[in-house]
C-alpha cells in the first residue's frame, strides 16, 4: 500500500486520481481547498475504511501546506500529485487583468513548488516522486496566441519542476511534470477529447514509470515525453 497525496482533490482530474488511487487499496490524502464543502471526497472517505483522509490545502495559501504537512508529520509520502488549477482567459493582448497574472503564479507555479517543498522530508522518507500536472500550452511548440498567464504559470511551473528535479535527486526523489490531455471536465469542457478517468489513468501509468532517470521529464498522459 503505498501513501499518496493529491493536492487539488475535490473535482475533475484531481478527484477521479484520488478515486483511482483507493481503489486500487493506497493510502489517500485528498487535499483541497474546502474540505467540508467537497461532498463527493468526503462520500469517498466514508466508503473507503479508513484508507482516505479529506485534507485542506490550498495553493494560494501557503499556510494551509505548511498546516498540512504539519498535521502529516514523518509519514513517508511515496507520491505527490500537485493537480489542481485555475484557468483566467484574457480577452487579448489589451487586457489589463494582471490580478488574474498573480493568481494564475501563486495558483500554478509558487503553490505547486511550495507543496514539494513542505513535503520534502516525507518524499526523502520514500524515496518518492513528486508529479504536478501542467499543460501542452507549456511548451513553446502550441501554436495558438492568448491564454498569456494560464500559459505562463504553467511553463515556469515546468521550469521550476526541472530545476527542482535536479536539485533533489540525490535525496532520491523524483520530479516530473504532465500534461494531461484536453479532458472532459468544468476546465476542459463537454467537447473535450478525453473522459477524466482516461487522463487519470494515463497520469496514473506515468507516476509508476516515474525513476530517477527519468526525472525531470515533462510527460504526456499517454506515456510519451512532450515536446517542451
Ligand atoms: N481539463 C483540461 O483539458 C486540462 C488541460 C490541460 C491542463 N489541465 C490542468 O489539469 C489540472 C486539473 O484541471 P481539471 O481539468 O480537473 O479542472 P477542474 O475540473 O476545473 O478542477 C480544478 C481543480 O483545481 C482546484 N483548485 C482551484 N484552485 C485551487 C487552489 N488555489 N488550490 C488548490 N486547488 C485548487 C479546484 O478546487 P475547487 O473545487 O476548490 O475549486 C478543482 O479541484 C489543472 O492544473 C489544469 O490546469 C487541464
Amino acid at each position: 500500500m503505498a501513501t499518496i497525496v493529491i493536492a487539488g482533490a475535490s473535482r475533475g482530474i484531481g478527484f477521479t486520481l484520488a478515486k483511482l488511487y483507493a481503489e486500487a487499496g493506497d493510502r489517500v490524502y485528498a487535499l483541497c481547498r474546502n474540505p467540508a464543502g467537497a461532498d463527493a471526497l468526503n462520500a469517498l472517505a466514508s466508503f473507503s475504511e479508513g484508507r482516505v483522509t479529506v485534507g485542506k490545502a490550498d495553493f494560494g495559501d501557503g499556510a494551509s501546506i505548511d498546516k498540512f504537512a504539519e498535521e502529516l508529520g514523518d509519514a513517508p509520502v511515496d507520491l505527490l500529485l500537485n493537480v489542481g488549477g485555475i484557468f483566467i482567459g484574457e480577452t487579448g493582448p489589451e487586457d489589463r487583468n494582471f490580478d488574474g497574472w498573480r493568481e494564475s503564479f501563486e495558483v500554478m507555479c509558487i503553490g505547486p513548488f511550495r507543496m514539494v517543498q513542505a513535503l520534502l522530508p516525507n518524499l526523502e522518507r520514500a524515496r518518492g516522486k513528486a508529479l504536478t500536472v501542467s499543460s501542452q500550452l507549456a511548451a513553446s511548440p502550441w501554436p495558438y496566441g492568448g491564454m498569456y498567464s494560464y500559459s505562463a504559470a504553467k511553463a515556469g511551473l515546468n521550469r521550476v519542476m526541472r530545476a527542482l528535479s535536479i536539485d533533489v535527486k540525490e535525496r532520491g526523489i523524483s520530479v516530473c511534470t504532465v500534461h494531461p490531455g484536453y479532458v472532459q471536465t468544468d476546465m476542459g469542457g463537454p467537447e473535450a477529447d478525453i473522459t477524466a478517468l482516461e487522463s487519470a489513468s494515463g497520469i496514473h501509468d506515468v507516476a509508476a514509470k516515474m525513476n530517477l532517470d527519468n526525472s525531470g521529464t515533462f510527460w504526456k498522459w499517454n506515456g510519451e515525453v512532450h515536446p517542451w
